[in-house]
């Protein structure tokens, strides 16, 4: 930031628990049907980010430090010491008893002697990366993608029924491992989360609340976006935020702060993204670039211009579908201050996410989370 702060590295603050999160995914996906079992596991073999089980991590070790809400916390840690590790990956099909010798292995392989993160909170980071996955499995079909993190996409390699299909397993077997945290109210939130996610892709399809032919900018034009922003990327982060401070034991205050620092995160997290799909390459991002006007999306950068712009209304309203419509927006967009001012906003809530855990005691993995808004903006992947 050049302001002299020393910068961490919020990876380094959970690199013990992050070291074993592919390998338990991978562990969670197994099936004995072999193509199922590669369909399943495709999107876990190229690095991710991993953004959203680094959250929770984070939020669960700067969470361990805050005021404990008195009745839940024993409940809590029994619940975690119950959960089992022990999927095998050679289980026939839908198999999915616990072994004693299993488990015994998965804790071997996988010491939980960290006092900071339970292991609840370490499975509920992993769940947050399956239901991620398994929305990016979708995603890629509906938005007929053709790459993914640097390589060929799911439904390219695979077709689009096992494509969908290996992403329903996915969110099967994040369901399971979800219930097996035996705590009802963060399985209600990420099954809300689950819902979101259609709910912000339906909002996307329609594009406008009206969806009429020739729309015309109002504050509302904005106010959907924004709803349909937190449907469909900050609904995931701030209720797997809020999920790690219950299973934690944490207090409704320190609740509340962690669903406010991920529901920020989050709106920031996909400006940017809406941003970098103007700016950047799609050698640089690893997906394809520019593809929101492609498929007849009127993200933050272009909704922004719009506002004075009024000529984008007809484009808007027929989704960029005629000849030269795709470029003639883009210019639009590059001439306006667009992507400022979305750059801006980003800002607003990044700043917002950090305020938003500013009463947490002062620890490492709270600067992990503050650098991880910090990061946020500055990332250009
Ligand atoms: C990526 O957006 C996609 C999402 C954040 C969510 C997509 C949600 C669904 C397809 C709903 C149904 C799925 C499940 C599993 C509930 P993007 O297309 O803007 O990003 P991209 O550039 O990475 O493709
Ligand atoms: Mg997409
Ligand atoms: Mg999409």
């Amino acid at each position: 930031k050049g302001d002299g702060m020393p910068s961490v590295d919020p990876l380094r603050i959970v690199a013990k628990e992050m070291k074993f999160l592919t390998g338990n995914i991978r562990k969670l996906l197994g099936s004995g049907h072999p193509s199922l079992d590669r369909a399943a596991k495709y999107y876990t073999q190229a690095e991710g980010k991993h953004v959203r089980p680094l959250i929770v991590l984070l939020m669960s070790r700067a969470t361990s430090l805050c005021p404990k809400a008195p009745q839940r916390q024993q409940a809590t840690a029994q619940a975690s010491a119950a959960i089992d590790t022990s999927i095998s990956p050679l289980s026939v099909l839908s198999d999915y008893n616990p072994s004693a010798a299993a488990l015994e292995a998965a804790e071997a392989a996988n010491p939980s002697n960290d006092p900071d993160i339970l292991p609840s909170q370490r499975r509920l980071a992993e769940i947050t990366e399956l239901i991620h996955t398994a929305s990016l499995l979708h995603d890629d079909v509906i938005d007929h993608s053709v790459s993914r993190r640097g390589s060929p996409s799911a439904n390219l390699e695979f077709g689009n029924k096992m494509a969908v299909l290996a992403g329903d397993f996915l969110l099967g077997r994040a369901s399971v491992a979800l219930a097996r945290l035996r705590h009802a109210e963060v399985v209600e939130l990420l099954a809300t989360v689950i819902a979101n996610l259609v709910e912000g892709e339906f909002m996307q399809l329609k594009n406008t609340a009206r969806d009429e032919a020739n729309p015309r900018w109002s504050d509302e034009t904005l106010t959907y976006y924004l709803q349909k922003t937190y449907l469909k990327t900050a609904s995931l982060i701030s209720k797997s935020c809020r999920a790690a401070a219950l299973l934690g034991g944490s207090d409704a205050a320190t609740v509340d702060a962690a669903y406010a620092y991920g529901r920020n995160l989050g709106l920031a997290f996909q400006l940017v993204d809406d941003m970098l799909d103007y700016t950047r390459s799609e050698q640089e991002l690893g997906k394809p670039a520019g593809a929101d006007l492609e498929l007849g999306l009127a993200t933050a950068p272009l909704l922004f211009a719009w506002k004075t712009m009024p000529e984008l209304g007809a484009l808007v309203g027929r989704k960029f579908e005629r000849e030269g419509d795709v470029t003639r927006a883009r210019d639009l967009v590059m001439q306006s201050d667009g992507i400022e001012q979305t750059r801006a906003l980003a800002e607003d809530y990044a700043e917002k996410a950090i305020a938003a855990i500013s009463p947490f005691p002062d620890s490492e993995a709270k600067d992990g989370l503050i650098e991880m808004a910090v990061k946020t903006l500055k990332r250009n992947k």
